[in-house]
């Protein structure tokens, strides 16, 4: 018997409950082609739109995320007077521009090729990705790990819902150092808890000079008040996006004490722990045994091989009873992760173990970030100096922008980087992502002025991107 599958187009709508579909395609099982290659309307059928109702969380946050948001802004700027006939310079999203290093990019090519990679993986990870995490980690973690200390993820983004899931009943409180990346909040608040905010203080007259991440500072005393009865975990985060601060030995340990006292779950979000420009990187982890049987530590590949869409990412504890209900959730949200790159991954650690590719990748950002902070230099542009991440934060306060200067609507309740981000598209052709998103709507003052810029970009773009924000200079 020959069956037909329909493929539709165009949703006209007729009112908010009907809509017409556009019949453009009619596909025989026999894989024969109904309208050729060409689409073309072959019948018109009309619907009746089903009542859905969404997860509450959704229709209570309607607004625009600032990724959405910032694409948007750029698409609409492309081609506007200011920006026709030149390229639009993007240093908004965390996304490479560059291909991952060639050894990793061949090990994903090897792994599609051996049939059963193609598989699904065991719920915790491939044993080989597994032993490629535990002789990566191990020295760092002075002692010898063992598979349960490990669970693989599909990214960082999934090993933080799952260590959250893991451990959050409705009415447990998170607390979450400000700013923040903005995923955390709805992970947590989907689950039922609440997010209590501690701010990461900026220094004075970060509008005037350049400042360094350790600047920025927790007040201790205000993180330990936060702490109620409730208290299940504290969200931590570094190198720290998107202020570039790498949390010294002293922080760290300041804070995994108090949450010792206190029997509060770390959740330390590590996705950029290759990627730190000052001696060295403090894990909280490592800092005692007490804190470290309290401490879910999370890693991405794709921060480390320049392939965010690999989407593989990974939770180390030194306790194993800890990481077990991390596992427990990973199994219920996506069961396991893609299984080549898994495979890739595993074979890239060691590879890059091989190479000290970690060591050159740490020289390629110093170099990366001496090509982009010259204009700000010399131009006179206050900014932190980036300790980590691939980010960095650039003080907009002297840049003068008309008052006058038109903005679309959906920013008018926006902070007022928004709006600075918005201008330096139109304006500039440049695009960078504006930090308030990161700040709940009482603290977002903090950072009103302020753009962060992506530099993991290659070195030519970094420097067309110079050239272009030259043009800053007839703004101050
Ligand atoms: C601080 C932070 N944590 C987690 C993630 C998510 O990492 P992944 O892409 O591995 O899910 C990102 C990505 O931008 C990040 O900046």
């Amino acid at each position: 018997m020959r069956t037909w599958s329909l493929s539709f187009e165009d949703c006209n709508e007729l009112d908010d409950r009907i809509y017409k579909l556009r019949v453009v395609n009619c596909i025989a099982s026999t894989g024969r082609c109904m309208s050729g290659k060409v689409a073309k309307t072959l019948a018109t059928m009309t619907v009746t739109r089903p009542r859905i109702v969404p997860n509450k969380y959704f229709t209570s946050h309607v607004a625009k995320d600032v990724w959405s948001l910032t694409n948007e802004a750029a698409a609409a700027a492309a081609n506007n007077a200011n920006n026709s006939g030149r390229e639009l310079i993007n240093l908004g999203q965390g996304f490479f521009s560059y291909s991952p290093p060639k050894f990793a990019i061949s090990e994903a090519q090897k792994a599609v090729d051996i049939p059963l990679v193609n598989q699904y993986s065991p719920t915790r990870g491939r044993p080989s990705l597994i032993q490629s995490l535990i002789k990566l980690y191990s020295p760092f973690y002075n002692t010898q790990l063992k598979p349960e200390n490990v669970t693989v993820t599909t990214g960082a983004n999934e090993g933080i819902l799952a260590s959250l899931m893991g451990i959050i009943n409705p009415g447990d409180e998170v607390i979450v150092f400000e700013p923040f990346f903005d995923q955390y909040i709805p992970n947590i608040e989907l689950l039922g808890g609440k997010v209590v905010y501690v701010p990461i203080n900026p220094p004075k007259g970060i509008d005037e000079r350049v400042v360094k991440g350790t600047e920025w500072t927790i007040d201790y005393e205000q993180f330990a008040n936060s702490i109620t009865g409730k208290t299940k975990a504290v969200i931590i985060n570094t190198p720290h996006n998107p202020i570039g601060k790498v949390f010294t030995r002293e922080e760290l340990t300041t804070i995994g004490n108090i949450c010792v006292k206190n029997n509060v779950v770390i959740i330390s979000d590590e996705v950029y722990e290759h990627l730190y420009f000052t001696d060295s990187f403090s894990r909280i982890a490592t800092l005692s045994p007490e804190i470290g049987q309290l401490t879910l530590s999370v890693g991405s590949a794709g921060k480390s091989f320049a392939a965010t869409g690999w989407r593989i990412g990974w939770v180390v504890s030194l306790n194993p009873e800890l990481l077990s209900y991390v596992a427990k959730a990973h199994t219920r949200i996506c069961f396991s992760s893609p299984s080549p790159l898994q495979e890739a991954v595993a074979n890239s650690i060691n590879d890059a173990l091989e190479i000290n590719y970690f060591e050159q990748m740490r020289q390629e950002y110093t170099r990366k970030y001496e090509i982009f902070t010259s204009v700000f230099d010399e131009l006179g542009l206050p900014y932190t100096v980036p300790e980590g991440t691939y980010f960095i934060l650039v003080d907009f306060s002297k840049v003068k922008i008309p008052e006058d200067y038109p903005y679309p609507e959906e920013l008018s309740d926006k902070a007022k980087d928004f709006r600075i981000s918005h201008w330096l598209i139109n304006e500039l052709g440049v695009v960078a992502i504006p930090p308030t998103e990161f700040y709940i709507k009482e603290h977002e003052k903090a950072a009103e002025n302020l753009l962060r810029f992506a530099v993991c970009k290659d070195d030519q773009y970094l420097e067309k991107a110079v050239e272009r924000l030259r043009l800053l200079k007839k703004f101050l």
